[in-house]
This record gives C-alpha cells, structure tokens and sequence, in this order.
C-alpha cells in the first residue's frame, strides 16, 4: 500500500507536544520509505470536551473508524478532575478503547544499555531486562456493572465497582498473549490474585486451559499480583511476557517503567479486530505538572509509531530503523 491514513488525537497537557515531535518523525521515515503518511487530526479528552462538550465525539470516533490506525498521545488535567464522570476526558478514552475494541494492549519494558543509569535500581539488577506486559484493555472493574456511588441502608454513602470477566473475554487474550510469547521467550506468566477473587479464578482456569490446549510448548506461571510487583523488583530479569486483566496491568506497566528508567520511554499497542485500526498511545499520562515547557520525552509516543508501523502498517522494516534510531539518540 501506498498511503496509510493515520487519525492523530493529540488530547491533553504534553500530549500535542510530543505529536508534533512524533509527526516529524514520521515524515522523514516516509521520505526514506517507499509510502506516504496522509494525517488527519481529531478530538479526545479535555480538548474534545472544551470543543464539543464530549471527551470522544462521535466525529473522532468515526476518524478513527475510516483510518488505518490511530497515533493517540495522552488525556486529562485539573482542569477536568472535578466533572462528573461522563464528562471527563478519561471517559472519553476508555469510550476509544471500547467502541474500537481494543481488547488487547502490548506494553513492552525494554531497558537499553545507554539509560541502564537512569533507573533508580541497581545496574546490574535492570540491564537486559525485557519484558512484555499483555494487559486486558476493555474489561475488568473499569467497565463492570453494577457501579456507582449510593446511600447503603444505614444511611452511609457507599462507592463500588464490580470485577467481572466472561471467560471468551479471559480466552482471547490470553490467546494474544500466547501468540506473542511465541514469538518471544515461550515464557508466560499470568498475574491475578486467585487466591481471594473468584474472577481471578476463572481467570487462571482459562489461561491455564487454553496453555495446555494449544500452546504445550510455551511454558506458563502462575503468580499472584502482589507478589509480582515484589518480584518485578527485586528480579526483573524472570519475566518474558506478563498476561494480566486491565488494573493489574495498568499497575504493573508503570510500575516496570522505573525499570527502563522513564515513564516517558513506554510505548503501547492497542489491537483488537485486525480489520479495524489499532491505536497507539505511550504508557503515560498528561503529565500536566510539566506541560508547556518543552520538557516532555516523546520517545514513548516515538516508539508507540513505531508500533504503529509493526503491527497495523506492516512495515516491520521501517520499525525497526525507527527503533534503532531511537536508541542511537
Ligand atoms: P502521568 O503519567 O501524566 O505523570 C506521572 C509523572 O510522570 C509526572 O511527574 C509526569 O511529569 C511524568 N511524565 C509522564 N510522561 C512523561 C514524559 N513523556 N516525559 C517526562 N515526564 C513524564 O500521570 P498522572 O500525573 O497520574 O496523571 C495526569 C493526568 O493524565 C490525569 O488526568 C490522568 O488521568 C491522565 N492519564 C492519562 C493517560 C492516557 O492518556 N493514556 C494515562 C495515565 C494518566
Ligand atoms: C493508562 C491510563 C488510563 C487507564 C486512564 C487514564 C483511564 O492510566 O492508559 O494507563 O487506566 O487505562
Ligand atoms: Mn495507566
């Protein structure tokens, strides 16, 4: 193919920053490569709520619909922390993640050998670590009804969310995470907390099932989530591929991201239907404590295109050199 059209949803704080940057990149891979970028910018988040009073429009979403992937920066600000949930920009990106399903978010935890010094754990603890997080991404307690703020009985103001999977739900990524172990360590390792949650514990039947069905040769661990945040710690270099639900990864990734030695070196990869665009977002957020001032890593969104270019675009060639030339910088 010759042109890809690519939605870009540069949302909030830093977020229009580290597009730019992104953009620019881009266009100089297409000026090496044999294809060419056509661009179209929509609203997300804060930046769609100001504009049209909705963090996810149905205009973005239908962008996003007619693209052949989207480049996602990051969402969300003071500004918008005190609106009622349905008017807050991160209700307008689990809305993305959802319509588009997006079931599937690859968030890999590579250190380089340049930044080793930049984590705040020893050398000789993070160096080689690689790590790919595989995090459920439209389930779980983000999305479980029943859900709100009510008045119990007593009189008492109560908060609840419910922690639910269907097990086609736990099925299919544990499949995706399979898929890629393969093609990694053939080392999987499933993160719940089976131990007290009943969801986790169909949870670890799926995987587990689904392991000995079609993947005997990938070698799979069970690990409950506290102890797997201890261990990410105290011994990186165990984990291959981590497969959890949609909290326990988004804890996990950021907690592995002070591995690599910046939260703003952590790309992501949202995929779902293979018909459909995947989005590619960084692992961080707004960062609206640095906005403004030119201080923002973009590497994360960098290497999140670059993602871009492996998994939807299928242009592994010019991945790669957009990967290498990251780590030359
Ligand atoms: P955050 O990830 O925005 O920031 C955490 C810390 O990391 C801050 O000190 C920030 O300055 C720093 N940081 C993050 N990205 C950076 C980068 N690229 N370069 C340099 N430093 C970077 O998390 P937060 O402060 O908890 O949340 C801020 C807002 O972002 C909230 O509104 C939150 O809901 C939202 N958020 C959005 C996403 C997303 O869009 N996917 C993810 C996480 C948080
Ligand atoms: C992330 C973010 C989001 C999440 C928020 C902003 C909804 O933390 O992408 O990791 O929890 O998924
Ligand atoms: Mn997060």
């Amino acid at each position: 193919k010759g042109e890809y059209a690519v939605t870009l949803l540069p949302g909030d704080g830093i977020g229009p920053e580290i597009m730019t940057a992104t953009v620019g990149v881009l266009e100089v891979v297409a000026a090496k490569a044999s294809f060419k970028f056509k661009f179209q910018d929509a609203l997300i988040g804060g930046a769609a709520l100001d504009a049209m009073d909705d963090p996810f429009p149905d205009t973005s979403l239908q962008a996003c619909q007619s693209s052949d992937s989207v480049l996602l920066a990051c969402i969300g600000g003071y500004k918008w922390d005190k609106n009622p949930r349905e008017k807050r920009p991160e209700t307008g990106l689990l809305k993305m993640r959802k319509t588009l399903g997006l079931f599937a978010n690859l968030r890999p935890a590579k250190v380089l050998p340049q930044l080793v010094s930049a984590s705040t754990l020893k050398p000789e603890v993070v160096s080689g670590v690689d790590i790919m997080v595989v995090r459920e991404l439209t389930g779980d307690v983000y999305f479980g009804t029943p859900k709100g703020i009510r008045t119990g009985s007593d009189g008492e103001r109560e908060g609840f969310n419910n922690m639910i999977y269907k097990e086609s739900e736990i099925r299919r990524i544990a499949q995706v995470a399979y898929g890629v172990a393969e093609k990694r360590g053939k080392k999987l390792c499933s993160v719940d907390k089976a131990n007290v949650l009943d969801v986790s514990q169909l949870w670890r039947e799926v995987v587990t099932e689904e392991g000995l069905r079609h993947h005997p040769d990938v070698a799979l661990e069970h690990m409950y989530v506290d102890n797997a945040a201890m261990q990410l710690i105290r011994n990186p270099k165990q984990f291959d591929t981590i497969v959890c639900g949609n909290l326990f990864g988004d804890i996990l990734s950021d907690e592995a991201s002070m591995l690599v030695g910046s939260l703003g070196m952590l790309p992501s990869a949202s995929l779902g239907d293979p018909r459909g665009p995947g989005v590619f977002e960084p692992c961080h957020g707004s960062a609206p404590d640095i906005a403004g001032e030119d201080k923002a890593n973009p590497l994360a969104m960098i290497l999140s295109a670059a993602m871009m270019l492996r998994y939807d675009l299928s242009q592994p060639q010019a991945a790669e050199a957009l990967e290498a030339a990251v780590e030359r910088t």
